[in-house]
């Protein structure tokens, strides 16, 4: 994998990392073998302070999330080697759609028979460029736009231009039944311009997979798509913290620190 698809390696690792725990927020069984030697080389490489604690509340704040919501069709907006099709309870009859770069979802789907993966659901690959028109594949693999749907957008809008990126979530609002839901995360502006992260975005950039964007508005983007924003939470905020984050939740308006939204949105 090269580019943007590896690191969808090294959020599988920092998984694997926060399954090891006594006190793990999730587990997640397969994220070892899929993270490979090279996602926990890229995991200790942009291991910067508060990102593996940020990672292990995204994706336990985004499960919660799912097991609130009642939707059976759910779209993972960037998939990468995520597993909840395998770990998580569905209702019955859900149909989960997993959007990501046809080359790593050709070996996501050869990974995942090798190990012989069991899914709780009726999982569904396809590999599309999420610039491109990805809803024609979306809708030949079944997808019904009358159906509402539960959108996971994970751990992707910041490798995206910015203008491509606001393209996708209008996109994903135009498509959208109503009752249809939308979560994710974003990233804030604070996090490219902070001396703290300086190094962990050279290092991104030099592995050619460089944030490219980020609002300290977040509700504003979600408005100007389309969306109507929900829940927008910062890590260590009430119901975002879980005992993970170390530190105070940040004031939304401090300058300098790195920052990233978690975010719920409906029609
Ligand atoms: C950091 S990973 C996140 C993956 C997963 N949601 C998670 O949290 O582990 C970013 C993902 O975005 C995908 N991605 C980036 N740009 C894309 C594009 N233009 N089309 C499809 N997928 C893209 C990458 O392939 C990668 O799997």
């Amino acid at each position: 994998m090269e580019g943007v698809s590896a690191t969808a390696r090294w959020t599988a690792a920092a998984r694997a990392v926060e399954s090891r725990r006594p006190d793990a927020l999730f587990t997640d069984d397969l994220a070892e073998a899929l993270a490979g030697p090279e996602g926990f080389a890229r995991w200790e490489r942009y291991d910067n302070p508060g990102t593996t604690e940020f990672l292990a509340i995204r994706t336990r704040w985004l499960d919660e999330v799912i097991a609130r919501s009642a939707h059976t069709q759910v779209v993972l907006v960037a998939a990468g080697l995520d597993t909840r099709s395998a770990r998580l309870a569905w209702p019955a009859g859900t149909v989960l759609y997993e959007l990501d770069q046809a080359d790593l979802m050709e070996g996501k789907e050869k990974r995942l028979a090798e190990l012989d993966v069991r899914h709780r659901c009726d999982r569904r690959g396809i590999g599309t460029d999420l610039t491109g028109p990805w809803d024609a594949p979306l809708r030949a693999a079944g997808w019904t736009p009358s159906v509402p749907t539960l959108w996971i957008v994970e751990g992707l809008l910041f490798y995206l231009a910015e203008d491509a990126a606001r393209a996708l979530l209008a996109r994903l609002a135009a498509l959208s039944a109503p009752g249809s839901v939308l979560a994710g995360d974003l990233l804030s502006h604070q996090s490219m311009i902070s001396e703290f992260t300086r190094d962990g975005l050279a290092r991104l950039r030099a592995d050619g997979c460089p944030w490219l964007w980020g609002s300290d508005r977040p509700e504003d983007v979600l408005a100007a798509c389309g969306w109507t924003p929900g829940e927008v939470r910062l890590p260590g905020e009430e119901g975002a913290s879980f005992g993970r984050w170390p530190w105070p939740p940040l004031a939304r308006d401090t300058k300098g620190l790195p920052m990233n939204y978690l975010f719920t949105a409906a029609v």
